[in-house]
């Protein structure tokens, strides 16, 4: 089985599309497979519960993402005939919330088709194809996304260059909590960019921020990287990214005991994470939000 795992972004959303670090950690508890089956139809299928799929590949619309990424791996890997098999994609990563569900999902295929075709491709080569395929969900994406699901270690990015391992010292106790609210995250980074005149300050100061926690997370300097994830929610909210759902899920991990809590990805709906020093104050903090309606996740 082929898999990739969600990921959250620490610090540096948005800022990152302007060559700003961005800090991003994948979240293996949250996966996407996909796998070969066996067809009774001799056709080659595709068949999804999350992505609401289950037709025959020549059913599949020219422009849906999905379409283009098997258009490219049969030319990456010479496929001249497409297998009389079913491919099937799971996922347990919410669509469109800013957990990277679009490139895990690229990623788990990409890996599928390498392990039927039994070709070797490189994770930097894997990376590459997803980010051409996050071109047509994002716009214009940085490539971080896609570089942290390939790779599943945590990154500190920086727009079209090599990116950095951080060695995480400490464990992060995260919770990711879900608005239950889509985002699309193309419209929101457009939006961003038609504003970037107003808004190139406080994407500068993102920029610091994602600076100073890699030293942070290197240090494991807790409360300082509790600290700078509320800062960065507070840019993120003057950049016009956050939304009331969001907020509302940021003050009350705050009250009960969050040392830190931001929006993670594009925003406008999708997920907060929130921050406890000690592993065991994630009980606590999960049924406080679990009290208020909140969906947390992991
Ligand atoms: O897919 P999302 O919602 O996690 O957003 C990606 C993060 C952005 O910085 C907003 C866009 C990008 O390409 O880096």
């Amino acid at each position: 089985m082929s898999e990739a795992p969600a990921k959250v972004i620490l610090f540096g959303e948005h800022a990152v599309v302007y060559g700003e670090p961005g800090i991003a950690i994948p979240i293996s508890a949250l996966k996407t497979s996909a796998f070969f089956e066996n067809n009774i139809h001799n056709a080659f299928s595709i068949q999804s519960a999350p992505l609401g799929m289950d037709l025959n590949y020549l059913e599949l619309a020219d422009d849906h993402p999905l379409k283009k990424l098997i258009i490219l791996l049969m030319n990456e890997f010479g496929i001249t005939s497409l297998p009389e098999k079913k491919l099937r994609i799971e996922s347990a990563i919410p669509i469109a919330s800013g957990l990277g569900s679009g490139a895990a999902c690229s990623v788990a295929v990409i890996r599928a088709f390498a392990e039927e075709y039994q070709k070797s491709i490189s994770t930097q080569r894997i990376s590459e194809i997803a980010f051409e395929i996050e071109k047509i969900y994002h716009g214009t994406p940085s490539g971080l996304d896609n570089t942290v699901i390939s790779f599943g270690v945590p990154i500190y990015f920086i727009k079209n260059q090599p990116f950095q391992f951080i060695q995480i010292k400490k464990p992060l106790n995260l919770l990711i909590v879900d608005t239950e609210i889509e985002s699309n995250t193309a419209e929101v980074v457009k939006d961003i960019r038609d504003h970037y005149a107003t808004f190139s300050p406080l994407i500068h100061e993102i920029g610091d921020i994602s600076r100073t926690a890699k030293t942070a997370l290197e240090d494991g300097d807790i409360k300082l990287i509790g600290e700078l994830m509320n800062k960065n929610h507070d840019l993120l909210k003057r950049l016009t990214v956050s939304s009331p759902e969001l907020d509302y899920l940021y003050e009350i991990a705050i009250e009960q005991g969050a040392i830190g809590a931001k929006l993670t990805g594009s925003g406008r709906g999708g997920n907060i994470i929130a921050l406890v020093e000690e592993e065991d104050q994630l009980a606590y903090l999960r049924q406080a939000l679990q009290n208020k309606g909140a969906k947390v996740l992991n």
